[in-house]
């Protein structure tokens, strides 16, 4: 069997749409809201394609291009507020996380043969317990009123699970991105105990006690592959910061200090990561270039609308 795959061999069935992240935009995104609208309005066109035939096609044609910061997908997750398409969209992203989790940790299990057994057997653990995930996310995707498929699917968590040293694999997805997750489990945890929704509580519970122990993989074997080579130590390190920086837009980021610190985090880490995080566009920035975004939108379909049909008469 092939070592080191990449993304686009993943196999998926038709109900899946892939598209491109566009992570490397936003992180390169300047804190300055006209700015940010003549981006966005230059990508427009682009934004439509990537969402046509999904779910967001509807999100598209009320909002405009900015639609994803004036939804729940990019920001800090509110813990009493969704709205029924928020909640469908943010389940199916983390649907599609988990069944790439599963895939990234079985990558790694394969990848390096020669590793430690104890090595080897925490990366099957993580597959047994990430394939639970898959099926909780599927039956609370269909608990919410949504279905596989209809939001599309960009390949980030894999991507970071592409690189020839394992440490930087556990450092980008068991360190960051899975401690991304226990965030926004966390929050998605407090959402379903405050509007009731046992079902939402309990399942994420559940899956977040598991996230915490593969981020306790990821920073026990990265201090242990790295022990006694600083440089190594370093490049992890750096790669971290990167890695945070991608994921982290709107700089709001509330993190479950007590689920982390549990995860193998020191506080100094912690603070660290707020403050990369930081670096990213604020935002009320965000939103407020999204509002503009929304209206030239609609005052354009506006103008169409109200256009006389016989402009569109042949000369
Ligand atoms: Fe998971
Ligand atoms: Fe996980």
């Amino acid at each position: 069997m092939k070592r080191f795959m990449s993304p686009e061999e993943l196999a998926r069935d038709l109900r899946f749409k892939r598209t491109r992240s566009q992570n490397t935009l936003l992180r390169s995104l300047p804190d300055d809201v006209d700015e940010i609208v003549r981006i966005f309005e230059a990508i427009a066109d682009k934004i439509r394609e990537r969402v046509s035939g999904t779910a967001l096609e509807a999100v598209y044609e009320d909002l405009g291009p900015g639609f994803q910061f004036l939804t729940a997908s990019g920001g800090r997750q509110s813990k009493d507020e969704r709205t029924p398409l928020q909640l469908r969209m943010q389940l199916h992203g983390i649907f599609v996380g988990e069944v790439q989790a599963l895939e990234a940790a079985g990558r790694t299990l394969w990848d390096f043969p020669e590793s430690p057994w104890a090595f080897h057997k925490d990366m099957a653990r993580q597959c047994w317990d990430e394939a639970r995930h898959v099926q909780a996310y599927e039956k609370l995707i269909e608990h919410a009123g949504g279905e596989v498929g209809e939001f599309p699917e960009t390949t980030f968590l894999f991507e970071a699970s592409c690189h020839a040293d394992p440490v930087l694999r556990l450092t980008g997805v068991n360190r960051c991105l899975e401690g991304l997750a226990c965030d926004a489990f966390r929050s998605l945890i407090d959402y379903g105990k405050n509007v009731g929704d046992d079902i939402i509580a309990q399942a994420v519970d559940f899956v977040l006690a598991d996230e915490l122990t593969h981020v306790r993989f990821g920073s026990e074997w990265v201090k242990e592959i790295t022990r006694g080579d600083p440089d190594r130590a370093n490049r992890a390190r750096e790669f971290q910061r990167e890695t945070e920086q991608a994921f982290s837009f709107g700089s709001q980021r509330e993190l479950a200090r007590e689920e982390r610190r549990e995860a193998g985090f020191s506080e100094e880490e912690m603070d660290e990561i707020e403050a990369w995080s930081a670096i990213a566009p604020q935002r009320a920035t965000l939103v407020r270039a999204a509002e503009i975004l929304r209206d030239r939108h609609r005052a354009r379909k506006k103008e169409v609308s109200a256009e006389p049909l016989d402009s569109f008469e042949p000369r």
